[in-house]
């Protein structure tokens, strides 16, 4: 018999919600985006509703622009706490829940990501997931010693060389390769031990890894790319698509898109899954709720 079917639903807990207002509802706290207090109750309580992860976007730099002038000073969106800290945090007090992080390639080492990320899945039993982004903003690049954002096309030919990097680094240890065995003294099997020694337009990595093979195998990889060189990159390696189609019709066609190139790289249909975001407004009332 086969098994039925099941939805995947993932919860981005990113600020105090997306609502612009949110801070200001009589209930709630405004400076719960920087306590731990309260991610631990939402991925707790989405852990006991049965959803599959939690999902933390991020940018790294202030992108709210003052406009018009003085409206930064009324948006909650200007604090949080680093993702992978924070879920790192929140992979010791969840036991179920998958924990995925946005990092971007545009800004970081490939070796920092799969060694981080690589940490993640083993200190939460195979639960880690790294989303892919390329950044967008010229905030960001003022952090990272540039005046301005590279260029797209740059941007993307990097960001799938840097994949390709992690994938390779999260496979230098064969998953028997330790043995530790007391008696000989052998810790590990040195021939299932894989430097990755790449060299690339963008990168130059020797490897290996200096962390185990993950419990998931390797962590789960996300992705939420809409023009040509994001559709590929998640075509060639995603497991899990973010879409945010706005009707019916356009995400049919993001559909029959994405997976229609799966089959190019190797890959079945099935082995990629696409969550498009839905934004919930909650009343007592459909009007409450905005829906007027
Ligand atoms: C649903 C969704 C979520 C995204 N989340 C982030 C994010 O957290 N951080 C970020 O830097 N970019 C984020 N992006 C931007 C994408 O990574 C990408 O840079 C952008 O969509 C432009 O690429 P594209 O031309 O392939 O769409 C997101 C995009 C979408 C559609």
């Amino acid at each position: 018999m086969s098994t039925p079917k099941q939805i995947a639903l993932g919860l981005s807990m990113r600020y105090l919600g997306y609502h612009a207002a949110a801070w200001r509802h009589p209930t709630a706290d405004p400076d719960a985006a920087s306590q731990f207090r309260h991610y631990k109750y939402i991925a707790q309580t989405a852990e006991a509703a049965k959803l599959d992860m939690v999902f933390l976007a991020d940018g790294i730099g202030l992108r709210t622009k003052d406009e018009p002038p003085g409206a930064l000073q009324r948006s909650h969106q200007t604090l949080e706490l680093e993702p992978l800290t924070l879920l790192s945090a929140l992979s010791a007090v969840t036991e179920h829940i998958g924990l995925v992080a946005t990092a971007s390639t545009t800004y970081n080492e490939p070796f920092h990501i799969a060694r981080k990320w690589a940490s993640l899945d083993h200190l939460s039993g195979g639960r880690a997931g790294w989303n892919i982004v390329t950044s967008w903003s010229e905030a960001e690049a003022k952090n990272f010693n540039r005046d301005k954002h590279m260029e797209y096309d740059l941007r993307y030919e990097r960001a799938a060389e840097f994949v390709e990097v992690v994938k390779g680094l999260w496979d230098s240890w064969e998953p028997d390769a330790p043995v530790f065995d007391k008696a000989t003294g052998i810790f590990f099997d040195q021939s299932k031990l894989h430097a990755l020694d790449h060299v690339g337009k963008h990168f130059k990595v020797k490897g290996p890894l200096t962390i185990k093979r993950t419990p998931q195998g390797r962590p789960l990889l996300v992705q939420a790319g809409a023009a040509e060189q994001g559709l590929e990159i998640a075509a060639a390696s995603a497991d899990v698509v973010y879409a945010a189609p706005l009707d019916l019709a356009s995400g049919q066609a993001y559909y029959a898109n994405l997976k229609g190139r799966l089959e190019k790289h190797g890959r079945t249909r099935d082995s990629l899954k696409i969550m498009p975001g839905v934004t919930l407004f909650i009343g007592r009332t459909g009007r409450g709720a905005g829906a007027v």
